[in-house]
């Protein structure tokens, strides 16, 4: 057969001239922006990302409790009309979806934490800027207006802690999210074996990685150096380093002192079991945030989807109960929505996108996860988030 007969019977498609482009593009899932990520990241600064603390059981442990639930759809319903929007914190989203904060995220991709808060504000949702950023919180702020949350370690500086609340506020910040699983480090046991410390240093074992990822190094020397922006700090710094400037002695008095300061929604962001849980609704708190911090702190901590029921019944309907550590399909919103949560928050998903594409990534990301979240819904045979929510435990057996 000649090429001119071929070419009758097959249509040809013009190849993307966009290496980027053409990459996402090939990715339909998180599990295969993940694959590009760590083909195109050297090594310490991709295990940063995709580890947890010690033997990563809690790692392991959060996407498989996602995992463990099996969808009963109701059938002959007419799903024509699907929608997926949500009101999550006294505002309405096109998906019941955040995006958690992230420290030094400007070393996975220069574009960093402005490049995520872009993608989140031309898609309609929340970002949360960490304490630990590589952008400050006005630079953030300037730089794209999401629905912004920012994110509070309590540190050790007391005065430092109230400075940074103030200058949220100030920027407008809507929503102040308080971390409280950090009071040490986790043991990122890749963290230590691969020697990190922010900024990646270029080190005999570093040096190798430039011949197979030469785009990431020709980034890191063409952008401003990387070190986190809110305060200042060493020029160098360790994981560990870092943490230690984090209180070790908040309690919920320190809780009580923060909702007098900030006049916004409260969230407070940790393994909340059902009695902390009413704790912090009492403390004031207007949601709680249940998270084992994706597996980087304390190891064996439970799996926050397996909290989200007990502590719906423990706070009643009133308190907003989100969920993050583990989500990586559409289908994982749907379990905890349909458990009883408000909304479902991402660290690591998003990140993938952005180390395998930049913003573009990012959004990859955010298309993929709407996409199987809508899809989900119209086979499980339900038209919106509200009734998701109202026949939840009828759609879920283990
Ligand atoms: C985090 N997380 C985090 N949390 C926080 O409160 N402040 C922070 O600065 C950070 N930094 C951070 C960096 C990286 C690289 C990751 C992966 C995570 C935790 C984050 O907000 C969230 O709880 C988890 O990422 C959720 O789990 P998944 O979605 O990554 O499984």
């Amino acid at each position: 057969m000649r090429f001119q007969e071929v070419r009758e019977l097959v249509r040809m498609q013009p190849a993307d001239p966009d290496a980027t482009r053409r990459r996402l593009a090939g990715c339909h899932d998180v599990a295969a922006l993940r694959a590009v990520a760590r083909r195109r990241i050297p090594r310490p600064v991709f295990d940063y990302v995709d580890g947890g603390a010690d033997e990563e059981l809690s790692m392991a442990g959060n996407t498989a409790a996602f995992r463990r639930w099996r969808f009963l759809p109701r059938l002959m319903t007419d799903v024509s009309a699907a929608d997926t929007a949500a009101r999550v914190l006294d505002r309405d989203l096109p998906l019941p979806l955040a995006l958690a904060p992230t420290g030094y995220t400007r070393m996975l991709h220069p574009d960093g934490e402005r490049a995520v808060a872009r993608v989140a504000q031309r898609r309609g949702l929340p970002y949360t800027l960490s304490t630990m950023a590589t952008t400050t919180i006005e630079d953030l702020a300037a730089a794209a207006r999401p629905d912004l949350w920012f994110q509070l370690y309590i540190l050790k500086d007391a005065g430092l802690t109230a400075e940074l609340v103030d200058r949220a506020e100030a920027a407008g910040y809507r929503v102040l999210v308080v971390t409280v699983d950090t009071v040490v480090a986790g043991n990122r046991v890749r963290d230590h074996r691969n020697g990190l410390v922010i900024p990646p240093a270029l080190t005999a074992r570093t040096l190798a990685s430039i011949a197979s990822r030469p785009g990431y190094w020709l980034r890191v020397v063409r952008s401003p150096a990387i070190m986190f922006a809110n305060f200042a700090g060493p020029s160098e710094i360790t994981v560990e380093e870092t943490i230690a400037l984090f209180s070790e002695a908040i309690t919920w008095d320190g809780i009580a002192a923060l909702r007098a300061r900030w006049d916004g929604k409260l969230i407070i962001k940790g393994p909340l079991g059902p009695a902390d849980a009413r704790r912090a609704a009492e403390a004031g708190a207007d949601g709680i945030q249940l998270s084992n911090h994706g597996g980087r702190q304390l190891d064996r901590a439970v799996a926050p989807v397996d909290l989200i029921a007990p502590v719906r019944e423990a706070v009643g309907p009133a308190v907003s109960v989100l969920v993050d550590s583990g989500i990586r399909h559409g289908a994982d919103l749907a379990v905890a929505l349909a458990l009883g949560a408000d909304a479902g928050v991402i660290g690591r998903a998003y990140l993938y996108g952005l180390m395998a594409g930049g913003e573009a990534g990012v959004d990859r990301v955010l298309e993929l996860l709407g996409t199987q979240f809508r899809r989900t819904l119209q086979l499980l045979g339900v038209t919106s988030v509200a009734e998701l929510r109202k026949h939840g435990r009828e759609l879920l057996i283990r």
